[in-house]
Parts: structure tokens; sequence; C-alpha cells
């Protein structure tokens, strides 16, 4: 009835509510054993040069007396104890269920320390905070932001694109993202980890959020062009000239929302898509994410990157000569996401 744990463990006064009761609980047996045990039978003391096959047993005034009140007594108590002992033990076991939850948890964030530390802070950062990844593509000399871990949960949590947090860091470590810095880390995808060192990694993540956003620096935008910020944020996974390579390519993206370079009014629509792309990231599960950039990238440079992404639109699909080959992703997608 009573976990083991309990009783090696000790520790906490409420912990060791439930050994005294045991521990009173035999007390009261052995004392009950001893004054009305099968060792009774052997009759009053005086009798003890007497063989005990011979000896005379309590007197029947005796036994219906003292002896019987005695034994009854003893039911009457030991009856009292059990009636006492089960809600009583019903009351503290939840308080022992939630320890030992508490416990694992606590146990899962250690473990999920150090295995982030091994395996995560290179890139992410020793407190989670963020950094960078070389460039998977040896030729491209510009490093990959890696995302800071400890405002994860702060930075999903009105996201169009991410219902559970947990869920997404989960898929983001067993699937890895194909074409970034961000391998898979699962065992099944050829990774290292466990199911339950994932998990663990991914309590600890969220054992540490600090629920902090650094503001946008909108001075850090200034004199940046359209072709600048580009680079800088996009190129990684859209390729140096929007020819794809995460993500898809950007060639005729306008031309897929309808744009006619002859009638400049249709410019609108395919705008007002990238804008909410940019502000609010895409997602089809179980394919790479494009990042929402509404806590990176002010309007203003949303609004000169949407304008260099113009100048280079095409109709007719992407010129494959220009760019030196087919874009990695294929420009499959339609539109039909959101
Ligand atoms: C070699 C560098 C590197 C290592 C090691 C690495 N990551 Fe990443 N991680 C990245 C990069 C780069 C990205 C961004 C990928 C992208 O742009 O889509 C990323 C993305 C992520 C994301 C998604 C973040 C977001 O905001 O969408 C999570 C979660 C994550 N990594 C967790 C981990 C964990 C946990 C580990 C350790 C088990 C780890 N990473 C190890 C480089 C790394
Ligand atoms: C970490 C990789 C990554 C980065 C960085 C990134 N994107 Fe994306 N982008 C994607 C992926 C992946 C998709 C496809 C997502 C989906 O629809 O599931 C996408 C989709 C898009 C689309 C929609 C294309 C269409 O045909 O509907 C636009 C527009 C876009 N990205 C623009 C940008 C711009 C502009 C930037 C820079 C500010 C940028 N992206 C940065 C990965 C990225």
């Amino acid at each position: 009835m009573l976990d083991p744990i309990l009783l090696v463990e000790g520790g906490g006064s409420g912990r060791a509510v439930p050994v005294i009761i045991l521990l009173v609980a035999l007390a009261g047996f052995a004392l009950a054993y001893f004054i009305v045990g099968p060792g009774k039978r052997k009759g009053p003391k005086r009798y003890a040069d007497i063989p005990l096959a011979m000896r005379p047993y309590h007197s029947d005034e005796e036994l219906e007396t003292t002896g019987m009140e005695r034994a009854m007594a003893w039911g009457v108590a030991l009856s009292a104890f059990a009636a006492l002992f089960l809600p009583l033990y019903w009351l503290i076991e939840p308080d022992r269920i939630e320890r030992n939850v508490q416990q694992f948890y606590e146990q899962d964030v250690a473990d999920g320390r150090v295995e982030y530390q091994n395996a995560c802070a290179s890139c992410h950062g020793t407190n989670l905070e963020g950094g960078s990844a070389p460039h998977p593509d040896p030729d491209i000399d510009v490093a990959w932001p890696a995302p800071a871990l400890d405002n994860i949960v702060a930075r999903y949590e009105d996201s169009e694109i991410v219902e559970d947090v947990r869920e997404y860091i989960e898929l983001t470590l067993v699937h890895g993202r194909d074409g970034t810095p961000m391998q898979a880390f699962s065992v099944a995808s050829g990774g290292v980890f466990s199911d339950q060192q994932i998990s663990a990694i991914i309590t600890y993540i969220l054992s540490v959020q600090t629920g902090e956003i650094p503001e946008i620096d909108a001075e850090a935008f200034v004199g940046q062009s359209g072709e600048d910020l580009f680079a800088m944020h996009c190129a990684n996974c859209h390729g140096q000239v929007g020819q794809g390579r995460v993500g898809p390519q950007l060639l005729n993206v306008f031309e897929r929302y309808g744009w006619d370079p002859d009638d400049p009014d249709s410019a609108e629509t395919p705008r007002a898509v990238i804008r909410h792309a940019l502000e609010n990231g895409r997602r089809v599960p179980g394919e790479a994410p494009m990042p929402a950039f509404d806590q990176v990238l002010t309007p203003d440079a949303m609004t000169r990157i949407i304008d260099h992404i113009e100048t280079f639109q095409e109709t007719g699909g992407p010129s494959f000569a220009q760019i030196g080959g087919p874009p990695r992703v294929a420009e499959a997608d339609e539109g039909g996401n959101d």
C-alpha cells in the first residue's frame, strides 16, 4: 500500500507522516500479539513449572471477564485504527503524488539542462539567449541566426503558425530543418537523443522562459536598403536572388498572386500576401516553417523588402539560367496554406 520511495526517502515533514502511521500500526499489532496472541495460550505464569499440555488454563471467570474484555478492547482499538488510517492515507496520497510529479519534473529539468549545454548551447547560447551558426553552404559566408529559446513561448504565444509551443519545439528537434543548420536530434531521424531525452530538453527550455521579447531597434534599419535587408533576413532561406533554398523561390511570387506587369494595381494583392507572410510567418505542418518577422522588422523595413522583391519579379516562372540551376524547393507553393 505504501510506496517504497516514501520509506527510503524520509525527507520533509509531510513525507514522514505515513511512515509514522506505519510504525504506529506495526507497534500496535506487536502489542496486540503480545497481549492476546497465541503465546498466551500457555496460561498464567504461576504454572510455569508444569508441562505445557498439563497446565490448567485460565478459570472460566477469568476467561469471561478480564481476558475477553481485553481481547475485545483490542479489537475495538485496532478497528478504530484501521478506520482512521485509511481516510488519513487517502488525505495524504494526492499530496504525495504531486510531490513525485514535482520530483520527476525537477529531474527532467536537470537532465535537460545537461543535454542542452552539450548539444544546443553552441548555437543557441549558454543561457538560451540565441546565437548563430555557419551557413550550411560553405560558399556562403553569412552566419545563420539561431533564435533565442528563452522567449520562445512568448514569441509564439499569439502566433498564427504555432498552436502548441511544446509540440512545435518537439517537431523541430525530431525532424530538424532541412537546409538550415538546425539538424534533427531524434534517434529516429539519425540523431542522438531518445524521446525521453528530447522531452527533458524541452522541459528544461520551458522551465527557463523569461517571457521577454527584445524591442525592435528601429535605428538599426536606418540607411539599409531593401536589398541589404533581404540579404540579411531572407536570403538564407530564399536564396541570394530569390531563387529559393529552404523556402520557395520568390522570383515570380507576385505572379503567383495575380500580378500583371501591365496593370500597376495588380501588385496590391501580392504585396499584401507577402506582408502577411512576414508578419505572421508561414507553416504547413510537417514542412519547414517560415518564421514571423513582426518581432524582428519594423513595418517600414518590411515595405523596403517587399519593394526589393518587386524589383526582381518575372512572369512565366523563374529563369533558371539566370540563377545557375533550379531552385532547391520547387514552386509547388501555390498559396493555399493560409
Ligand atoms: C549548429 C547549430 C545549432 C545547433 C547545435 C542547434 N540548433 Fe536549433 N536552430 C539552429 C538554427 C540556425 C535555427 C533556425 C533555423 C531556421 O532559420 O529555420 C534553429 C532553430 C531551432 C528552433 C526553432 C526556433 C524558432 O524560433 O522557431 C528550436 C526550438 C531549436 N532550434 C532548438 C534546438 C535545440 C533544443 C537544440 C539542441 C538539442 C538545438 N536547437 C541545436 C541552429 C542550431
Ligand atoms: C528560416 C527560413 C526562412 C526565412 C529566413 C524566410 N523565409 Fe520566407 N518562407 C520560408 C518557407 C519554408 C516558406 C514556405 C512556408 C509554407 O508555406 O509552408 C516561406 C514562404 C515565404 C513566402 C510565401 C511564398 C508563396 O509563394 O506563398 C514569402 C512571400 C516569403 N517566404 C518571404 C520571405 C521574406 C521577404 C523573408 C525575409 C524577411 C523570408 N521569407 C525569410 C522560409 C523562410
